[in-house]
């Protein structure tokens, strides 16, 4: 049910940790892999409630570049999800008039999904709701060392000069060129840390923590974490 009495100053951008899925099946005696698949439900619902809150981006982590250090199992099960998630995510795009594009390093993802990934960007770029961005195989240092590639390629093509570099350029090469920083980061399950996620795009963000697991995560919650934000005094260090 979509509503959105009371909101106001909603932030434009939210940038999510989905974290907790793990131990949210592991709690209730199931496999890790129970957890993921909730958690790609919650993220689908959350997603369909966003623009009735105002909210015009989302960026969720939904693998980091260290998640390869898990076991092979976990990992190839994930990546089972996100073939699924994928293939149906277009006709819930359509549906849904969502926009959607991946961050990170694609090139180290297999060649199907990366397929299914280039369909599903291409096939919602006309889409003119809530831009989501999913950020799959991607590290916020990795981003950094990337962009600082191009940004040395460019310069040795003659296409920028090493005095124009400055925060807004190296904004328009990282992954998240073309959108504004997130307003607010959300984090479920507890823990209080970036683990490498946005580390330029947050500098100046918001941050919100709470202590369920996201498959767990509501759309009620959201609201809070709204509401939360509203009432902050951004300052980005001024008086
Ligand atoms: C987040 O849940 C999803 C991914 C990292 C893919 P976790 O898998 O990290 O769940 P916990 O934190 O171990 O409970
Ligand atoms: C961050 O969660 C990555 C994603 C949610 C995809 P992790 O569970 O991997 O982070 P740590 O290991 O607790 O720092
Ligand atoms: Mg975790």
């Amino acid at each position: 049910m979509k509503d959105n009495n009371d909101i106001n100053n909603a932030p434009i951008h939210v940038a999510i940790i989905m974290d907790g899925n793990g131990r949210w099946a592991q709690a209730k005696g199931k496999k890790r892999q129970v957890g993921h698949k909730q958690g790609a439900k919650t993220l689908e619902k959350i997603c369909k409630q966003a623009s009735a809150y105002g909210i015009q981006y989302i960026t969720v982590y939904a693998f980091s570049t260290e998640n390869w250090a898990r076991p092979k199992d976990e990992i190839d099960n994930l990546m089972n999800l996100l073939r699924h998630y994928l293939k149906n995510s277009l006709k819930n795009a359509s549906k849904d008039n969502i926009k959607v594009r991946v961050i990170g390093d694609k090139t180290g993802l297999d060649n199907d999904i990366i397929n299914s990934i280039n369909r599903l960007e291409e096939g919602s770029k006309d889409n003119t709701g809530l831009q989501l961005q999913i950020a799959l195989n991607y590290g916020g240092r990795d981003e950094i060392v990337r962009t600082t590639k191009k940004i040395v390629a460019d310069i040795e093509n003659n296409k920028i000069n090493i005095n124009d570099i400055n925060e807004d350029i190296i904004s328009k090469y990282l992954d998240t060129k073309d959108i504004p920083d997130p307003d607010l980061l959300i984090r479920t399950s507890g823990e209080m840390r970036l683990s490498n996620f946005l580390l330029w795009q947050l500098a100046y963000s918001e941050f919100y923590f709470i202590d369920k697991h996201w498959p767990d995560f509501t759309i009620e919650d959201l609201k809070d974490a709204i509401n939360n934000y509203s009432n902050k005094e951004r300052r980005y260090g001024g008086v």
